[in-house]
């Protein structure tokens, strides 16, 4: 254990975690829009930001990135961390003004106005790469990734076409904190719509009561990675109890 101190709280934290774990475990709040404990940290938002003391020095950090230490001194709502905070939001605003989660954190921490130029298109993904991230590590299938660098940096498939890794089992969806990634069922066929392409895939019908339930490729999917016999899944979890 190591024994810190966070906004004049005395802390003992788990060796080897991170300021906005062991923050969030106390019940202080650090925004975050990149960070989920289902997958390695990255550091994009930038939102986290901390101010933290070592001996005589002070600086900056992000919470999502940096764990903690015996002794360290860490000030989550300081002057600086709250400026530098409000300035990473106008930033996200000017590409993704219409963005509620960012709207919302505007006015939590009093920005009123975006002095930065509004990008030409109105984006709803802030480059966070929790999808990709998700799709790598809990899926394992690696079907998007960042693209590009600068202004030009996108989350897209491969040739922004219909993604031959995908399974369509909708973790990007589910883990995107903007909601820049959607997916709808209809009929036979679910929807996926990214920022900059739609793909679509055939769902499979339950052999009983005919309903359309999962994604024929997340299953195959499943049934190869597991080494399950072909037909594990011709009945739905419903039809199977
Ligand atoms: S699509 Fe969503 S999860 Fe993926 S990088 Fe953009 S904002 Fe993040
Ligand atoms: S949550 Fe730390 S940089 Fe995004």
């Amino acid at each position: 254990m190591v024994a810190l101190t966070i906004d004049g709280r005395e802390i003992q934290a788990e060796e080897g975690k991170t300021i906005l774990e062991v923050a969030g475990e106390n019940n202080i709040y650090i925004p975050a829009l990149c960070s989920h404990e289902a997958v390695t940290p990255y550091g994009a938002c930038r939102l986290c930001l901390v101010e933290i003391t070592r001996g005589k020095k002070k600086r900056l950090v992000a919470s999502c990135l940096y764990t903690v230490e015996d002794g360290l001194i860490v000030k989550t709502d300081s002057e600086r961390v709250t400026n530098v905070r409000r300035m990473v939001v106008e930033f996200l605003l000017a590409r993704c003004p219409d963005l509620e989660v960012l709207q919302k954190l505007a006015a939590e921490l009093g920005v009123d106005k975006v002095r930065f130029k509004l990008e030409e298109d109105n984006h709803k993904c802030i480059l966070c790469a929790l999808c990709t991230r998700a799709c790598e590590e809990v899926v394992e299938a690696s079907a998007i990734s960042l693209v590009n660098r600068g202004v030009d940096r996108q989350m897209a498939t491969p040739f922004y076409a219909l993604s031959e890794a995908c399974i369509a089992c909708g973790s990007c969806a589910y883990i995107c904190p903007t909601k820049a990634i959607s997916i709808e069922d209809i009929g036979d066929t679910r929807i996926i719509t990214m920022p900059h392409n739609t793909m679509e895939f055939k769902l499979k019908k339950c052999q009983n009561c005919g309903r359309y339930w999962a994604p024929q490729k997340q299953l195959d999917f499943i049934i190869k990675k597991a080494d399950l016999p072909a037909d594990a899944f011709d009945l739905c979890p419903d039809c199977r109890d």
